[in-house]
């Protein structure tokens, strides 16, 4: 069983949360740690430690200076699991029986499904490609391998529903390409993320560490914290009402982890803008409402093309609400106002089992709630 009742999130050192920078620093001698070894060079201090443009050793995990992303580490750690261990074999019967599913529900799992295939390698190659290499601290980076980890059990897992339900590989790995409600998500994502992918980029000015920035929420915020919400919200929605159940308990596992990444990018963010305040102005701040704005929109033609007429329940209508109360509740997190009219959470079943129960998050200096290993409760 889920233990709810976890540990608080550890207290915040003064130094971590007071502004420290108020221009544009210099470029970091050697943010990569693959430099060339300073001989005799003097012994960290925490005080040195920064998120962005460090230049304190990057190779020296203690001492710790951003407690919250040893303990996301740590609470990933003991989030550990695999898709083999859930039994697919009520899903199998269900797929394969003439009746047991409709055609408009066959269509919406196939869509999330497809969404979710190549997502989690997009996901992945931006941690492991360019957040990794411009996040200049150890502790976050120790949480960045294991992050890394995750998202190849989740592409696990569907390569694993692949095999179960006997799917068409291509159709559902190359959804993202041929799929045009998919492909527009998955390009709204990577354009926030090209700047990084030339090999000359490097932050350490006010206008690359706002690509940087942009990055991150495009794919912290948006992306896991957003768009994979929706997800979440049909699967389990059918799960709820017995079907697809070892796919919904799968889910349920990416949802746990899910949350983690999300605060984890959730709490970088906010600390970036506690140590460089002038980043985070005004247009900048529009900027990213903005962001929010749009992607909420790509949502709902998603919902639209996903679920045409909807089931059981769940239809566009209602995620696109879904869409606008969790966008709002993103704006709030990162000190933003809400991009959306006031939103009643038209799936309170999902707050109440595992979203806002698990996000709280370190700026909001309340609980992060985590399990300690074994099985997921099903509410
Ligand atoms: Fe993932
Ligand atoms: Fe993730």
């Amino acid at each position: 069983m889920l233990d709810w009742s976890e540990p608080a999130t550890p207290a915040l050192t003064p130094a971590a949360r007071k502004p420290q920078m108020t221009k544009a620093p210099t470029l970091p001698a050697d943010s990569t740690g693959l430099g060339e070894i300073e001989r005799g060079g003097a012994r960290v201090s925490v005080d040195d430690k920064r998120m962005i443009n460090c230049r304190a050793d990057v190779n020296q995990l203690l001492p710790l200076k951003y407690r919250w992303a040893w303990e996301k580490y740590l609470a990933g750690c003991n989030n550990h699991w695999m898709p083999t261990e859930v039994s697919t074999q009520a899903d199998i019967a269900l797929w394969k029986s003439r009746d047991g599913l409709t055609e408009d529900e066959r269509r919406a799992i196939k869509r999330n499904l497809g969404f979710f295939a190549a997502s989690e390698s997009l996901v992945a190659n931006n941690i492991v490609l360019a957040i990794y290499r411009h996040l200049t601290n150890p502790e976050c980076r120790q949480y960045l391998l294991r992050q890394a980890f995750e998202e190849a059990v989740h592409t696990h897992t569907f390569q694993y529903i692949v095999e179960s339900l006997g799917l068409d590989e291509g159709e559902l790995f190359n959804m993202y390409r041929e799929v045009p409600s998919i492909t527009d998500k998955a390009a709204w994502a990577l354009k926030h993320t090209q700047s990084l992918d030339d090999a000359d980029f490097k932050t350490g000015t006010p206008a690359t560490d706002q690509a940087f920035l942009r990055d991150l929420v495009a794919f912290y915020v948006v992306f896991e914290g957003m768009w994979f919400y929706t997800g979440f919200a049909q699967i389990l929605s059918l799960g709820r009402r017995n079907k697809m159940v070892g796919i919904a308990e799968q889910y349920q596992y990416i949802l746990r982890d899910e949350s983690i990444h999300l605060n984890f990018g959730i709490d970088v963010i906010n600390q970036i803008k506690v140590e460089n305040p002038y980043l985070w102005n005004k247009a900048f701040q529009d900027e990213v409402r903005g962001m929010l704005k749009d992607a909420a929109e790509l949502e709902a033609a998603y919902g639209r093309d996903t679920m045409p007429r909807g089931f059981l329940g769940l239809n566009a209508a209602l995620c696109e609400s879904y869409m606008h109360f969790i966008a709002n509740r993103r704006c709030a997190q990162l000190g933003l106002a809400p991009v959306f009219k006031e939103t009643e959470n038209p799936f309170p079943w999902m707050s109440e089992a595992m979203d806002l129960k698990k996000e709280k998050n370190f700026f909001e200096t309340r609980v992060i709630e985590y399990q300690n290993g074994g099985a997921l409760s099903w509410e």
